[in-house]
C-alpha cells in the first residue's frame, strides 16, 4: 500500500467513524471506596453499524453507554460523536434511548406515546421525523398497529416493550443506545424481539450500541461484539460477526453462528477468570 493510499484510507475510516473512544477511563468514589468503572478504553463505531456490549455484571457496558450518551462525565480520555463531544450531541438530541424498562407515559395511548417525543425533537439536526403514516408502518412492522389506541396498563410487558423499540426509532436519532432492552422478557418473546429489532433497524437506519448479557442475542443482531472484562471496566476482545444481513432465524442453526458462540463463550470465560485471578 502506498502512502497517498494509506492516507486515503484514513480519512475515509476517519469520515465512517460516528463514536470514537479513546482511552477512556472512569472512576467512582462512593463513601470513600473508589471502583475502576472503565480503564483506557478504546472504541470505534462506524455510522450505521450495530455493535453490541457483552460482559459480566460490573464490567462498565451501562458506564460506557452513557459516556457516549453524554450522561457522564469521564475522568480521562477522549470521547467524541460524529466529531463532537457527547454532551453537545446530546443538546442536539442526537441519541434514542432504551432502557431496559418500557417506561411509557401510562396517561398516553400507544400512538400518542410514540408520537410524543417525537414532536419534541422535530426539527433537530440530523434527524428524520417519521409521519403518522411511517409510525403506523413502524407499530405494523411489531404487530401492534391494531393497539394505537391502547393505554400501556392493557398491553403485556413484551408489547410495552415493543412500543418502547418503536418510540426510539420514530424518534429518528441517528445513534441508538439500548442498555438490555429485552431483559425482563420471557426467553421465547426474546427471541422474537431480536428480529422485530432488526426489521426496525432495517427500516430506519441509525448506529446502534446495544447491551446485553445474551452471547445468541449479540451475535444475531450485531456487525461487531465487544466484550468486556471487570475490575477494571475494560474491553477484552472484539469479534466481528460474519452473517449475512437480513438475519433470519435459521441462521441460528449455522455453523457459523455455532462458531461465534463457542468462540464468545472462551472469551467471556476469560475475562471471568481474569476477574477472578485479579
Ligand atoms: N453512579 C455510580 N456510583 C458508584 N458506582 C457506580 C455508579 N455507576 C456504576 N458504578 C459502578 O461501576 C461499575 C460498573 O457499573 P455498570 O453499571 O457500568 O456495569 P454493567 O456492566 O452495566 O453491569 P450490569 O451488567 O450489572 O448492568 C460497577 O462496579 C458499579 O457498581
Ligand atoms: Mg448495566
Amino acid at each position: 500500500m502506498t502512502v497517498a493510499s494509506t492516507i486515503v484510507n484514513d480519512v475515509r475510516t476517519q469520515a465512517d467513524t460516528l463514536v470514537d473512544v479513546r482511552g477512556a477511563s472512569k472512576t467512582f468514589v462512593r463513601k470513600g471506596a473508589r471502583t475502576n468503572a472503565l480503564d483506557g478504553v478504546d472504541l470505534s463505531v462506524r455510522r450505521g453499524e450495530f455493535v453490541s456490549l457483552l460482559g459480566p455484571s460490573g464490567c462498565g457496558k451501562s458506564t460506557l453507554l452513557r459516556l457516549v450518551g453524554g450522561l457522564l462525565e469521564f475522568d480521562a480520555g477522549i470521547v467524541l460523536v460524529d466529531g463532537q463531544p457527547p454532551a453537545a450531541s446530546r443538546r442536539q438530541k442526537q441519541f434514542a434511548l432504551v432502557p431496559q424498562s418500557p417506561a411509557l407515559l401510562p396517561w398516553l395511548t400507544v400512538r400518542q406515546n410514540v408520537g410524543f417525543l417525537t414532536k419534541l425533537n422535530r426539527g433537530a439536526e440530523g434527524h428524520r421525523t417519521p409521519d403518522e403514516k411511517e409510525v403506523q408502518a413502524l407499530l405494523a412492522a411489531v404487530g401492534l398497529d391494531q393497539f394505537g389506541g391502547a393505554f400501556p396498563h392493557e398491553l403485556s410487558g413484551g408489547m410495552q416493550q415493543r412500543v418502547s423499540l418503536v418510540r426510539a426509532f420514530a424518534l429518528g436519532a441517528p445513534i441508538l443506545l439500548m442498555d438490555e432492552p429485552f431483559a425482563a422478557l420471557d426467553e421465547i418473546t426474546r427471541a422474537q424481539m431480536r428480529y422485530l429489532l432488526l426489521e426496525l433497524w432495517e427500516r430506519t437506519g441509525g448506529t446502534v450500541l446495544f447491551v446485553t448479557h445474551s452471547i445468541p442475542e449479540a451475535i444475531i443482531v450485531s456487525d461487531r461484539v465487544v466484550v468486556m472484562a471487570a475490575r477494571p471496566g475494560r474491553i477484552s476482545a472484539i469479534e466481528d460477526i460474519h452473517l449475512d444481513r437480513p438475519r433470519r432465524d435459521d441462521m441460528e442453526d449455522s455453523a457459523q453462528f455455532h462458531g461465534h458462540v463457542s468462540r464468545l463463550r472462551t472469551l467471556l470465560r476469560d475475562s471471568h477468570d481474569a476477574e477472578v485471578q485479579r
